[in-house]
């Protein structure tokens, strides 16, 4: 594979001069390495690791569904029995696809000479064939392992001698949260929607000052950015001087991509300590060019207390706040663009050569840096590393804190704020000590001093 660094390093030689259009009018390749996620190829294998949702447990009904997921094209059905089946399309026999199986009370029936598959690949049956005949022993269909949770089905697409645990986090059960699926469509590359999460500054321009404030007018505020890199995962602090307010908000991306978002009608303006993610989400590969958002919207009084969620809008192709899909006319995009028109009009697949990044997108720099080196870990025999790995519930840093912690005359804002902010995560890290409601109390207790700690605010 081409080392993209001769591709960036050729691109930064061009001229940079007014009028250079000239020098600049084709367009570097994308970085394969990163974004092609297909069988065989490193990306690819480095996904086939992890457990990862692919539909939505309302989608898969005794009507085989055709799905592509990681370039690879499947069927997902289930059987009379409820069993859920992830095949590869194609039946084993003469190929034809399994979209027009029949589903039996147990398995799938391929419709051209019958032949009857399990959800674990076994052929149960090959009637046209002599008694006795090995097909049944000797062929196995492609089948991939799938968990159902909170209406999701995940799959693990990798091979069985390294199937991790499915992991379990604690946001998948929160105290007055209800976990509400839904999936997006995108038709472009996986990795430059997943790095939405990690560019938090643009929350500011396109969701605020650039065109119509999309969620709530404090999100103009630059806030003051911190990110923190890990090996299995990712964090940043984005701190926001809200008048006598000082607001808190980390999001978090765990390998590959699946992150976290903080309520989106969050003001800062009122204090609130540890309220956890109003969005669960992966965005997961369908092939180098789509790719999908799966997730969870929470709803419920310890996210939303003014009930400002839509629920009804929360579903296939469609979730309550905007900008999200392609389901607006082409005027209104142009008007108010939002995450779709930004993540979609990069193009099929980002040229990362022909961008130039600031000290605002270090989160966007750590997160390939940190799949890259995973995807040459996996290429080079060593196992994954996962998030929290030896815990049965693993614990997630995404929260929003607003506190009462005026401005000082003997301090720069900034810094106060930066100093605010790694007490928070101080804090939060220290509640790994501890686990479910334990935790959230520790947290909350510690979070509360910080009002009156005099490092912080001056004393009466
Ligand atoms: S092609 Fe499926 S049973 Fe023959
Ligand atoms: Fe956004």
């Amino acid at each position: 594979m081409e080392d993209y660094r001769e591709i960036i390093k050729e691109w930064r030689q061009r001229p940079n001069e007014t009028y250079g259009g000239y020098h600049l009018a084709d367009r570097p390749a994308p970085d394969p390495e990163l974004t092609e996620t297909g069988p065989r190829t490193p990306a690819g294998e480095y996904w086939r690791r992890f457990w990862f949702p692919i539909c939505l447990s309302e989608e898969v009904t005794n009507r085989p569904l055709r799905k592509r997921i990681l370039s690879e094209d499947l069927v997902v059905y289930r059987d009379g029995e409820g069993n859920c089946g992830l095949l590869h399309l194609h039946c084993s026999h003469r190929n034809m696809s399994l979209e027009f199986g029949i589903i039996e009370e147990r398995g799938i029936r391929c419709a051209y000479h019958g032949w009857l598959y399990d959800y674990d690949g076994t052929v149960m049956e090959t009637p046209g064939e002599p008694a006795g005949s090995p097909l049944c022993e000797k062929v196995k269909q492609g089948a991939y392992p799938v968990q159902e949770f909170q209406g999701l089905v995940f799959a693990y697409m990798g091979p069985m001698s390294e199937i991790p645990d499915f992991p379990m986090y604690d946001t998948f059960d929160l105290d007055g949260h209800e976990l509400v699926p839904y999936r997006l469509s995108y038709p472009c590359n996986y990795l430059q929607v997943a790095e939405n999460t990690m560019d938090p500054i643009h929350t500011v321009y396109l969701h605020t000052l650039v065109g119509e404030t999309q969620f709530e007018e404090t999100w103009g505020i630059t806030p003051v950015l911190k990110f923190n890199d890990g090996e299995t995962g990712l964090y940043s602090t984005l701190t926001y001087r809200v008048d006598d307010m000082i607001w808190v908000r980390t999001q978090q991306t765990v390998f590959p991509t699946f992150s976290h978002v903080g309520a989106f009608w969050e003001t800062g303006k009122d204090e609130k300590y540890f309220v956890r993610s109003s969005i669960t989400k992966w965005t997961v590969p369908i092939d180098d060019t789509n790719s999908m958002i799966i997730a969870w919207r929470h709803f419920g009084p310890a996210i939303d207390p003014d009930g400002k969620g839509k629920r009804d809008e929360v579903k296939i192709e469609s979730v309550d706040f905007e900008g999200q899909t392609e389901a607006r006319d082409y005027d209104e995009m142009q008007r108010n663009p939002g995450d779709y028109e930004a993540q979609v009009s990069i193009g099929p697949i980002a040229r990362h050569a022909a961008e130039n990044l600031g000290k605002t997108d270090q989160g966007v720099m750590m997160l390939r840096n940190r799949l890259r080196r995973g995807i040459r870990d996996v290429a080079n025999g060593k196992p994954v590393v996962h998030y929290d790995g030896d815990k049965p519930i693993k614990n997630l840093y995404t929260q929003d804190t607003v506190m009462p912690i005026p401005k000082r005359d003997d301090m720069d804002d900034d810094e106060l704020m930066a100093a605010v902010a790694e007490e928070v995560m101080r804090i939060v890290r220290e509640g790994d000590n501890f686990a479910g409601a334990e935790r959230e109390a520790f947290i909350i207790e510690n979070l509360k001093k910080i009002k009156s700690d005099n490092r912080f605010v001056v004393g009466e």
